[in-house]
């Protein structure tokens, strides 16, 4: 259906219906109960490529550890990626600490009210301004998320849900006096009830005019876009112990977990003919780790970590920058991409 056959009295129905659906069922989530600029800002940036369930784990821990964007602006790398390590896309975490110093440096230390200064901010997309200005701010403007689109396909019955469809549709159903609402209600009624598969229409607050509904078309609405083939690697990681301490490489800046601490990826090569490579020198045997699977957005990596014992003269490998010696307890502190503390825990384990 196209935006200029909305009739504003279906809007008006839409409206009514599922901001007062909202009112009463809206879940009780952390970032909902004050509109400071600052938590939202957090709440979005977490809430980009992660479940509700999981932020809402996370949600307050950080907040406690960086109150105000002062704190954080302030705050080093490490400590920012440790606070945000497990919930994956690191580059949202470097983004935010970066958000947050420009807007102390150029913002007074407030964020900014205006839409295109805020868009101007590193991680923040037309979908986090939308979110962010609607919500902390009322300005009536769309936040549009995958579970939005979902919804406004499905009560449009548009199969294929185009940005330009997409942009006219949302403005022309956004509510001018509760944007902020409205939008989080479109978000949340597709994602409790509006699902992808088996949407419970039955419980619906506004099935009685959602078009796809009455076709009978929910279920093809919108049409799935083709699968990307998700791709599979195998990674040989090479556990290096020497008294206590593991070593660990900084990844490239660039690429898959850029710029975070893991065990080094020996390629080709066996361990110990990597750790000579390092000036390391190999003791003893190599022992075969579990190996360790994990699933990025479109890469599926099966890790295989082989642990050996070498030994070293001081500083060799560990200038800091690159790649470092760190102390078993001391990992703990360290923020280190899932897998690899997975198998950092089995090194401990077989340490033990
Ligand atoms: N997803 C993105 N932003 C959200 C919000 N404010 N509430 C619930 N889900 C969301």
């Amino acid at each position: 259906m196209k935006p200029d056959f909305i009739s504003p009295a279906t809007v008006m129905r839409f409206h009514r219906a599922l901001l007062a659906h909202y009112d009463q069922a809206a879940r009780d989530l952390p970032w909902r109960r004050d509109k400071d600029p600052y938590r939202i800002l957090v709440s979005e940036f977490m809430l980009q490529q992660t479940r509700v369930e999981t932020v809402v784990r996370y949600y307050e821990p950080w907040l406690e550890r960086f109150p105000s964007l002062l704190a954080l602006a302030e705050a080093n790398e490490d400590e920012v990626l440790k606070a945000w390590e497990g919930l994956g896309y690191y580059r949202r975490a470097r983004n935010l600490h970066q958000a947050a110093r420009i807007i102390v440096e150029s913002h007074s230390g407030s964020v900014p009210m205006d839409m295109e200064e805020l868009r101007a901010l590193p991680g923040v997309g037309e979908y986090t301004t939308g979110a962010v200005a609607s919500i902390a701010f009322d300005i009536p403007t769309p936040a549009v998320d995958g579970n939005v689109r979902r919804v406004l396909a499905r009560f449009f019955d548009e199969e294929r849900p185009g940005p330009a469809w997409l942009r006219g549709v949302a403005r022309e159903t956004l509510s001018r006096d509760r944007p902020g609402d409205w939008n989080q209600a479109l978000m949340e009624l597709g994602s409790t009830v509006c699902k992808p598969r088996s949407p419970r229409c039955d419980r619906c607050p506004v099935s009685s005019w959602c078009a796809a509904y009455a076709l009978g078309t929910v279920d093809e609405r919108p049409a799935s876009p083709k699968r990307r083939e998700v791709k599979k690697s195998v990674v040989t990681l090479a556990v290096f112990h020497c008294k206590g301490e593991v070593f660990l490489q900084r990844r490239p800046d660039s690429g898959l977990l850029a710029g975070l601490w893991a065990f080094p990826e020996s390629g080709h090569e066996i361990a110990s003919a990597y750790a000579v490579h390092l000036g390391l020198r190999p003791m003893g045997e190599h022992t075969a780790l579990p190996p360790v699977e994990h699933r990025f957005t479109h890469l599926h990596v099966r890790y295989e970590p082989t642990m050996l014992e070498v030994d070293r003269d001081e500083k060799v490998g560990g200038d800091g920058e690159r790649g470092r010696w760190v102390g078993l307890d001391d990992l703990e502190d360290l923020a280190l991409p899932v897998a690899q503390r997975k198998v950092f825990e089995s090194c401990l384990e077989h340490l033990e």
